[in-house]
Order: C-alpha cells, then sequence, then structure tokens
C-alpha cells in the first residue's frame, strides 16, 4: 500500500505559548497528541510506512511514537538541520522512501483534522494520471490558506499562497493540506535548500506544464493552527463530529482521562476533555475546552473555549473565555480573561488582577 509523508516540523507560532515546550502535532486534543489521531487514520485508510519530517522540538517525537508498532505502522523520523520549509521537508525525506518513480506517495500537512477519504485521492490520482492530485475544500474566507482554482475537470489552474489582495481572491476552493505526489515529482524539488512547496513547487509545476488535479469535498476540515481552531477541533473529537479511531473514550459532551479527578458537582460540557492528573473542583463548569496534564480548576471556575496547559492553576470563581493559559501559569481567584488572551508559561497573575467586566 501506499507510504506517506507527515509535516510536523512548523514552529506553530500562532498557537504559542502551548507550541513553547510542545511542538503543535504533540499538543494533546482529545487526550492523545494531535498526530496521534492523524496517524491512526492513515493507517485505518491502509497506510503502513510513514515518515515523520521533523525540524521544531524534533526530539519529541520518537520518545513517544517509537517505531511505531503499537499504531500498527512502521514509521521514521527524520530532522533537518534548519528548517525547510515544506517542499525541502519534502524532498529532505525522499531516501527513506520505498515507492517506484511511477507509484503515489500520500503527504500531509501535520494539523488537519479531517474527514477525507484518503482511498478516494489516491484513486482520483490513479485514475486521472495526474503528477500531483490535491485535497481541496471550500471555505467562507480562504485569505489564510492556498487557493487552487480548478477547472471543468478539475485539472488545477492556479495556486496562490495567502493571497494579498481582493483580486486574487479567485475562487473559494482551498489546499486542504493532503496531496499524493507521483515519486519522481519528489525527486526534482531541490534539494539542501529551504522550498515552499506552495509558494515555489506547485507554481513551478503549473508552469512547466505539469498535471496538478484537485479532489474537491465538503467532508469535516480544519485546521488546527489557531488557539480557536485546536480547542474546536478537539471538541469535536470528543462529540463525535469529527472521526478519528484514537479518541480514548466513548464520544460524548465529556471526555475524562482515568486519572483526573472530577467533583460529582463540576459541570463538563461542549466535548470538553480533562487531561491526566488533572483536576476539577465542585462547582467548577468547563464548557468545550482542553484541559491538559495536571492542571487544576478550583471552586467555581468558570472557563469556556479555551485551552489550559499542563500543570497550570486556575483560581477559584476565575472565568476564563477563548483564552489560552500557558504550562505551570497560576491564575489568582477572581480573575476574568476573555477575548484571545493568552498567559505565557509560569506567569503567576494574583488575585482579581484583570477583569473585563465592571464592578458593583
Ligand atoms: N518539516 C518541516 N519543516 N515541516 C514544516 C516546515 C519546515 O520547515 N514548515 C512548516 N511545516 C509543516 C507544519 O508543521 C505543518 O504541519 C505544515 O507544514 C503546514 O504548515 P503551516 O504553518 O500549518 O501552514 P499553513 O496552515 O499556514 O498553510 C498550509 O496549510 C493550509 C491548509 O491548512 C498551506 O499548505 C496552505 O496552502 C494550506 O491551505
Ligand atoms: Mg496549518
Amino acid at each position: 500500500m501506499t507510504e506517506a509523508i507527515l509535516l510536523v516540523g512548523g514552529k506553530g507560532t500562532r498557537l504559542r505559548p502551548l507550541t513553547v515546550n510542545t511542538p503543535k502535532p504533540m499538543v494533546p486534543a482529545a487526550g492523545v497528541p494531535f498526530l496521534t489521531h492523524q496517524l491512526a487514520r492513515a493507517r485505518a485508510a491502509g497506510v503502513e510506512h510513514i515518515v515523520l519530517a521533523t525540524s521544531y522540538l524534533a526530539e519529541v517525537f520518537e520518545p513517544y511514537f517509537g517505531d511505531g508498532s503499537s499504531l500498527g505502522l512502521s514509521l521514521e523520523y527524520v530532522t533537518e538541520r534548519e528548517p525547510l520549509g515544506t517542499g525541502g521537508a519534502i524532498r529532505n525525506v525522499a531516501e527513506r522512501l520505498t515507492s517506484g518513480p511511477d507509484e503515489p506517495v500520500l503527504i500531509f500537512n501535520g494539523d488537519i483534522l479531517t474527514g477525507l477519504d484518503i482511498g478516494a485521492l489516491v484513486e482520483t490520482h490513479r485514475g486521472s494520471g495526474a503528477d500531483v492530485s490535491l485535497h481541496l475544500t471550500r471555505v467562507a474566507d480562504p485569505r489564510a490558506f492556498g487557493l487552487v482554482p480548478t477547472d471543468e475537470t478539475g485539472r488545477v489552474t492556479a495556486f496562490l499562497e495567502k493571497p494579498q489582495t481582493p483580486e486574487e481572491i479567485v475562487t473559494d476552493q482551498i489546499n486542504a493540506g493532503a496531496y499524493v505526489f507521483r515519486r519522481s515529482v519528489i525527486d526534482t524539488i531541490p534539494a539542501g535548500r529551504p522550498v515552499s512547496v506552495e509558494r515555489e513547487t506547485f507554481p513551478d509545476l503549473l508552469s512547466s506544464g505539469a498535471h496538478l488535479q484537485g479532489m474537491v469535498d465538503s467532508t469535516y476540515w480544519l485546521d488546527l493552527g489557531t488557539p480557536q481552531a485546536f480547542v474546536r477541533g478537539s471538541a469535536d473529537l470528543v462529540l463525535g463530529r469529527a472521526p478519528s479511531p484514537a479518541v480514548p473514550g466513548r464520544r460524548g459532551d465529556r471526555l475524562v482521562l482515568d486519572s483526573a479527578s472530577v467533583a460529582p458537582d463540576a459541570k463538563l460540557t461542549g466535548g470538553t476533555v480533562i487531561g491526566e492528573g488533572a483536576r476539577v473542583a465542585s462547582g467548577a463548569r468547563v464548557h468545550a475546552s482542553v484541559v491538559l496534564t495536571g492542571a487544576v480548576i478550583e471552586e467555581g471556575a468558570h472557563i469556556s473555549s479555551s485551552l489550559i496547559g499542563a500543570h497550570s492553576h486556575i483560581g477559584p470563581r476565575t472565568i476564563l473565555d477563548d483564552t489560552v493559559i500557558g504550562d505551570g501559569a497560576h491564575i489568582g481567584a477572581d480573575n476574568e480573561l476573555r477575548s484571545g488572551l493568552r498567559v505565557w508559561c509560569d506567569t503567576t497573575l494574583p488575585p482579581g488582577a484583570v477583569r473585563f467586566s465592571s464592578d458593583q
């Protein structure tokens, strides 16, 4: 069966501070490092050999996933000395591939949660005889993505990464971050220097007349690159809206890992996950949020749509809505943090230090 490359070397800057100590693919979503869901879905589609292209915090992947046998996979790791960009990373792992020159190789961005039918993408690729086939999805605001217009047969006519001007927004079809490359095309990417597959390889292939084929579908799709998207994705996994064979428990309103402790009158809703060894005290409410390993939520705290870092501490009656609390941060009692606020790792916020609403 087809082998795959997973791109997991990005710095995850938009997810900071959660990506200060942990690379984005290793941040837990629905109780396990996010990458586990992608690996399990690839395995379920019949992929057996996966090469991880690592760069930022590269050393943490192998100790966790090892040779991949616990997932039924054969995993290899290749670390870039300097970040090589998406195309450079693909080229850099080429020597680990076993496919012949005309065989298809799957490539995945490492931060996508999707119900993509991987087998159907490979079939589209074989059927069209394309050099590269791309999974495309439609989004309301395509500006943060790669725009991929196609003709009536699905053949790609242009690739416009992160369009800057209104005139460039020619379609709502975007690159969904899953490709099939003919193996020999990978070998044509320049080696030993940074290359962006989106800004260099795809436009160059198109101008040289190569056949790029798009497969648009409307299945579940989310790029987990921002805190809002990450908590949404984790909650959707817990709720069963997003597909993954790797969620450690039953689908439902909440997922509480075995070693966590939750007071009987605490309310956990909206796909909240409570991580290993975390503690939620009496009267606390946690909605559509991710609470990581060893975090403590004190009495009467109200948390929604937030990412609570490992071993952080949320004081009594504190309100968090749409926030990211870094690992080890200590938020005192009676604070009110909202609207995308991000608290850095190991910060201490005294009781009553920050409020949004007016006091009576
Ligand atoms: N190994 C390695 N080295 N991996 C990298 C590097 C690198 O230098 N730079 C980025 N990556 C990995 C990231 O870890 C991520 O898994 C993937 O490449 C894409 O990088 P992002 O930083 O997440 O890119 P993006 O979300 O802004 O845009 C990409 O994804 C969109 C879909 O979510 C592009 O491919 C867009 O065209 C696409 O629409
Ligand atoms: Mg991304």
